[in-house]
Order: structure tokens, then C-alpha cells, then sequence
């Protein structure tokens, strides 16, 4: 294997997607290039998110940096070191929850410490009975998915990522498919949940306002193959409260992004 560079050995703990490319081989042999070379990086305990173009290859990244599917350039490093393949400290919430429906909330939050035999009964127990207290869902414990509301099974999804104790936690618009008052509420409780644990955080969003409100950096990426077009520092102070979003320094640059992403959408039109 090829020695790393130096400055990408010294790297700051955290996790870093330098330089990928993906490419999609169909079966009738065309390819389909959804990634060139993108470079995202998130320190221990940073929120990031990335927000680009239906189609850009948001999922395809986030997939890339779980480890689900291989990448062809670059390299994946997490404290300076490559990592292949999917790892404990890396848990993925999905947009849509695949809850398993024969099992009540409480089971399907132990679910994977279950699979894992770790950590042990007692400690899984524990670990459980504070998840459904941090998600909101006491009294509900023992209803089954089919019996929840979209909010609340996504809650659900949330614990059971959190269940595994991650690092990093990889979430593909996990509120995109709620009412926007529920995923405003979403919003407040995941910013309460990482200001109490600050675990690392890269979120997939196609909302620009929702990327600006939860975000200490966002990513805004090139219609596909995706590229990274800019990188925003959001500067704004926190604890975040929802009315933040009403801040001119907020909605400036929520206008910055809209404009990169439209101009996009006007080019491609153009073509
Ligand atoms: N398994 C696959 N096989 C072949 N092509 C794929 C596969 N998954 C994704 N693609 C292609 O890769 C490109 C990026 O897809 P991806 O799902 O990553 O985009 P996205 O940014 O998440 O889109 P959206 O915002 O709609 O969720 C698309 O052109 C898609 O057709
Ligand atoms: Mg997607």
C-alpha cells in the first residue's frame, strides 16, 4: 500500500473522505459516474452537513463513508488512517426507518446490542430505557412501529443508531418525509441530543434552511458527478433556537447557498 501524504497522516482526530470517486457500472455496461473527487472532512464532535441537486450523489456519499460500497479514488481515513468497509464507530440512519415491525420501540432500539452481544444484559437494558427517554418516547415503549407516526418511528430509527454508542453518526435526510412542523421539532431534539453528546454528525439534507440551522459546516456540491462547489462555515452561535432562522446573518446564508444551487439548475437547463 502506498504511504500516506504527510499532511493527511497528521489530520486532526476525525473522519475524512478525501479525493472520492464513484463510479456505477451498470449491466449493460454503461457507467454511470456519481462521485469526482470529493473531499469532506469532520473533526471529532463536528456537525456537518451536505446539501446538492437531486441526483448529485448525496447517498452515494454517505453510503461511501459507511463503508457500504466500495469507492474507486481517494481514500476514506478516520484519524489519519484508511478504513475499508463498514465499522462500530460509524452508524448510518436512514431516510426511510426499516423498523422490524414484530418488534415494540423498546426492542427495536436494543435490536442491534442484541445481534452484537454487546454490551451486556444489564448495560443493553439501561442503555435502552435512557434512549427512550432521550427520543421522547416514553409511554410508548411497547407499541409497535405500525402504530407510530412518521416522527416517531423516526425517533426510533435515531435510538437505535445512537444504541451502538457510534463516533460518527451518518444520517441521509432523515426528516425529509415529515410535515414541517414535526421536522422542525426533529431539528430541536437531534441539536439537543449532540449538544449533550457531541458525537460527529454528517447530514444529508436537500433543505438549504434545515442544513444553515443544524450545521457548523455545509457542503454544497455540484449537480452530478458531484463535486464539492463550496464549503460554508456557519459561523452562527450556539445553542441554536428556531428563531435563529429568522436571523439576517442566517437567512444571508441561506440566499448564498440557494444562489449556488439555482445557478446550477439554470446551467443544466441551459444544456
Ligand atoms: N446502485 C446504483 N447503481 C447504479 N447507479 C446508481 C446506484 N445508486 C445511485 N446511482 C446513480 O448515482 C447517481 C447519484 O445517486 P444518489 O442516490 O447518490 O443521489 P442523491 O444526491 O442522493 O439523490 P436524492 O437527492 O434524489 O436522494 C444517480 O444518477 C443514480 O442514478
Ligand atoms: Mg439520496
Amino acid at each position: 500500500m502506498n504511504a500516506l501524504p504527510e499532511s493527511v497522516a497528521a489530520a486532526r482526530r476525525g473522519l475524512e473522505a478525501r479525493d472520492l470517486t464513484k463510479v456505477y457500472q451498470s449491466r449493460h455496461g454503461d457507467a454511470t459516474k456519481a462521485l469526482d473527487r470529493i473531499t469532506v472532512t469532520a473533526g471529532d464532535g463536528e456537525f456537518i452537513a451536505i446539501v446538492g441537486p437531486s441526483g448529485c450523489g448525496k447517498s452515494t456519499l454517505l453510503h461511501c463513508i459507511a463503508g457500504l460500497i466500495p469507492h474507486e479514488g481517494g481514500a476514506l481515513l478516520l484519524d489519519g488512517s484508511a478504513v475499508t468497509g463498514p465499522g462500530p464507530e460509524r452508524a448510518v440512519v436512514f431516510q426511510d426507518p426499516s423498523l422490524l415491525p414484530w418488534r415494540t420501540v423498546r426492542d427495536n432500539i436494543s435490536f442491534g446490542m442484541e445481534m452484537q452481544r454487546r454490551p451486556a444484559r444489564d448495560e443493553a437494558r439501561a442503555r435502552t430505557e435512557s434512549l427512550i427517554d432521550l427520543v421522547g418516547l416514553r409511554g410508548f415503549e411497547n407499541y409497535y412501529p405500525s402504530e407510530l407516526s412518521g416522527g416517531m418511528r423516526q425517533r426510533v430509527n435515531l435510538a437505535r443508531a445512537l444504541a451502538m454508542q457510534p463516533r460518527i453518526l451518518l444520517m441521509d435526510e432523515p426528516f425529509g418525509a415529515l410535515d414541517a412542523q414535526t421536522r422542525e421539532l426533529m431539528q430541536c431534539e437531534l441539536l439537543t441530543i449532540w449538544e449533550r453528546d457531541r458525537k460527529t454528525v454528517i447530514f444529508v439534507t436537500h433543505d438549504i434552511e434545515e442544513a444553515v440551522y443544524l450545521a457548523d459546516r455545509v457542503y454544497v456540491l455540484s449537480a452530478r458527478p458531484g463535486r464539492v462547489q463550496q464549503v460554508l462555515e456557519i459561523n452562527l452561535q450556539r445553542p441554536r433556537a428556531p428563531e435563529i432562522k429568522r436571523n439576517p446573518v442566517f437567512t444571508a446564508i441561506e440566499l448564498e447557498i440557494w444562489r449556488l444551487l439555482h445557478g446550477q439548475r439554470l446551467q443544466a437547463d441551459q444544456r
